[in-house]
């Protein structure tokens, strides 16, 4: 297992008599993308700007690549990048000139500069535009640019806060490609998403966060197991459903089994096992099957058991 490079013990962020982030502890492994998950208001963001040095929190401890976010801020700096929730750009300068400006910022100049400002522009696909002001980009070019800007000192870990809200399919597609190859050079990101397939699909680690605290922390296999192996619901003829249920209860991967009005719905432990079994099992009775749903086990559904809400509501 690789080391740390973000350790965070008991992070607290009040506003006012609100806490917004309550007691967050979490570790960030060296190489990997870490998804931080859940609704609007969870505190996703400011999780993310205290890290990133954009605001105090008033309890907990940070530490980046070993140090101390509150003692050594400035050796941190270099070490992390931002690509906020909102666009920061400016509108009216060309995508090269926004580059070199944040590249300044961190001290890049010459020939550096340069070459850095190519590099960016090309993993973001923004190369044939390089000299057209960001107003004339579209939403999906102005995220791939801000993203470049987060790239341009190349941090040893990226924060992507939302990358993708408000992107057309094609640039979405762009964003994730961008962490896959990010991800391949070594560079360890923290992604937040409202998506639970993003979380799914780039993340390697996810924590599940609602009201300021994590609730759940694991690889997204390891999440989704929280709820077994799925779930199905089965409509039989009315008499069938009753005659059928302490049988379907003794088959090998149903966890438990209940019927109402020739519905059944079963929690297993393998959906894909266990529906040939219940399909075996009628066959067997010649009982009728009228409809029949498999529910694959997923991180909504594990959202939805934590916390009993839904993610995007
Ligand atoms: N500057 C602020 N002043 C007061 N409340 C804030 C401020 N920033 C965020 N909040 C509140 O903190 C909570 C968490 O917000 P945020 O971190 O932006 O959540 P997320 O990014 O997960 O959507 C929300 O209830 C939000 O309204
Ligand atoms: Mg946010």
């Amino acid at each position: 297992m690789s080391r740390a490079v973000i350790e965070i013990e008991g992070l607290v962020k009040r506003y006012g008599e609100r806490t917004v982030v309550r007691g967050v502890n979490l570790e960030i492994r060296e190489g990997e993308v870490f998804g931080l998950l859940g609704p609007n208001g969870a505190g996703k963001s400011t999780t993310i700007s205290i890290l990133a040095g954009l605001i105090a929190s008033d309890g907990g401890r940070v530490t980046v690549g070993g140090f101390d976010l509150a003692g050594e801020p400035e050796r941190i700096k270099p070490l992390i990048g931002l690509v906020p929730q909102e666009i920061a750009l400016y509108l009216s300068l060309s995508a090269r000139d926004n580059l070199a400006f944040f590249g300044r910022i961190y001290g890049l100049s010459g020939a550096t500069l340069k070459e850095r400002i190519a590099w960016a522009l090309d993993l973001v696909k923004l190369g044939d535009r390089a000299v057209d002001p960001v107003k004339t980009f579209s939403g999906g070019m102005m995220r791939r640019l801000n993203i470049a800007v987060g790239l341009i000192h190349r941090p040893r870990v990226l924060f992507m806060d939302e990358p993708t809200v408000g992107v057309d399919p094609q640039s979405r597609n762009f964003i994730f490609e961008h962490v896959a190859q990010l991800k391949e050079g070594g560079m360890t990101i923290l992604y937040t998403t409202h998506y639970m397939e993003e979380a799914e699909r780039l993340c390697d680690r996810v924590a599940i966060m609602d009201a300021g605290q994590i609730l759940a922390l694991d690889t997204p296999h390891g999440l989704v197991n929280l709820l077994g192996g799925g779930v199905i619901h089965a409509g039989v003829v009315r008499e069938g459903a009753e005659a059928l249920l302490s049988t379907v209860r003794a088959l090998p991967h149903i966890r438990a089994a209940s019927a109402t009005d020739g519905r059944l719905l079963m929690e297993t432990t393998d959906a894909g096992q266990a529906v040939v079994e219940f399909i075996g099992l009628c066959r067997e009775r010649g009982v009728s099957i009228l409809s029949l749903e498999v529910l694959q086990p997923n991180l909504e559904g594990v959202f939805l058991h934590l916390t009993g809400k839904r993610l995007r509501e």
